[in-house]
């Protein structure tokens, strides 16, 4: 066995990142032991040489904690690092870097990013296993990243306050969640909240069918409508809204503002007040749900045999109730929508779900 090893973790925070350290610290120093480290802040850590030893006692009580004992960057990438007004390639410190080290293998924790950066540096020639995380739940080779579940409990629970206020009021309230290009928050969310209307971006949406359900409604007695938009969201024919560039992230276009835009029109469309609500980074933060913890424990152990193994080049992934080696090539392939056929979508649809198509919102099918 490896006798040391370390953990990095990568890309936005989200629930669980802990449990997955904890789990692999453990497992690493109790069943066969090695030395752990951690290297700081993601990709920043590993191009600064920033590290330090993990004991035992340091991954002790963080099961529930959320966040990142280790910090984090989404904007970091070795390969393509900002510095001064441009980007330059770090890799070779990187590799350096690890080098000197001593480690016989890293483990990455991250999404589609973190992963796609760890199968270059597997083809540089690092021993690198993955642990697919993220909040988005749009990482290819996996049914379900960690940190998703904890992401849509928080936003049920929003669902569900604003759904009262929304009956008090008579309003339509529009609640904006997170999900880059894909709308698994949404359509989770939106179905365990009861949303109304639920917009994803793999279903582009036409104004007019989100202001005709909204009338429907509205002369069926339903006083107040719920709006469940993905922040990818975008109408037929037309763009995202962003709502920030970061110039030194890799990954510059950060998605936002939808509910806003879509809450002026429906108000001055229908006359009926409109409210939006972005449920933000309250997404990623705060102790995991219990699935979440259970999944995390379970691929931060997995992943220690497959360093046992030398499986390197690879991320643990779930396939229904197994966890499957995925090489991290194919993780890298771009991220995993929602296809239009999936049976969540139809099962929202066979309860009066619309989607801001004419596909079966009215019963068109
Ligand atoms: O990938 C996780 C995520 O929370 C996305 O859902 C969101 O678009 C993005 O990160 C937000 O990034 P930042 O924390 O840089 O605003």
């Amino acid at each position: 066995m490896a006798n040391r090893i370390a953990i990095l973790t990568g890309g936005g925070d989200c629930a669980g990142l802990n449990a997955v350290i904890r789990a692999v610290t453990k497992k690493a120093i109790l069943e066969c032991g090695c030395q752990v480290i951690g290297i700081e802040d993601g990709y920043e850590g590993l191009i600064n040489n920033r590290y330090r030893p993990l004991d035992y006692a340091d991954v002790s009580g963080i099961l529930t904690l959320g966040g990142t004992i280790l910090g984090t960057s989404n904007k970091a990438d070795p390969y393509s690092y900002a510095s001064g007004d441009g980007f330059v390639d770090r890799s070779h410190d990187v590799v350096e870097n690890i080098k000197n080290m001593g480690i016989s293998c890293l483990v990455c924790i991250g999404g589609d990013g973190t992963l796609a950066i760890a199968h270059k540096l597997f083809q540089d020639g690092i021993p690198i296993v993955g642990v697919p995380k993220t909040i988005d739940n749009d990482l290819r080779g996996t049914d379900i990243t960690f940190g998703f579940d904890s992401a849509v409990q928080v936003t049920t629970d929003g669902i569900d306050r604003i759904h009262s206020t929304a009956q008090s009021h008579h309003r339509i309230m529009i609640i904006e969640v997170m999900g880059r290009q894909a709308g698994w928050i949404a359509l989770h969310a939106g179905l365990a909240g009861g949303g109304d209307i639920v917009l994803i971006p793999e279903i582009p949406y036409e104004i007019d069918c989100i202001v005709e359900k909204v009338m429907e409604r509205s002369k069926k007695g339903k006083r107040f409508s719920i709006v469940v938009v993905a922040e990818g969201a975008k109408p037929k024919g037309g763009d995202v809204v962003v709502k920030k560039i970061v110039n030194d992230s890799a990954e510059p276009i950060r998605l936002g503002g939808i509910a806003f835009v879509l809450g002026e029109q429906i108000e001055s469309r229908t006359n009926l007040e409109t409210r939006a609500v972005v449920m933000g980074h309250l997404q990623r933060g705060g102790a995991p749900t219990s699935y979440d913890r259970i999944l995390a424990t379970r691929l931060g152990t997995r992943v220690v045999d497959m360093i046992e193994k030398k499986e390197f080049g690879h991320m643990i992934g779930v396939n229904g109730d197994s966890l499957v080696n995925v090489p991290l090539e194919d993780v890298a392939q771009g991220p995993r929508l929602i296809t239009i056929d999936h049976p969540l979508i139809k099962s929202a649809r066979s309860v009066g779900t619309c989607f801001g198509d004419y596909g079966t919102c009215f019963g068109e099918e």
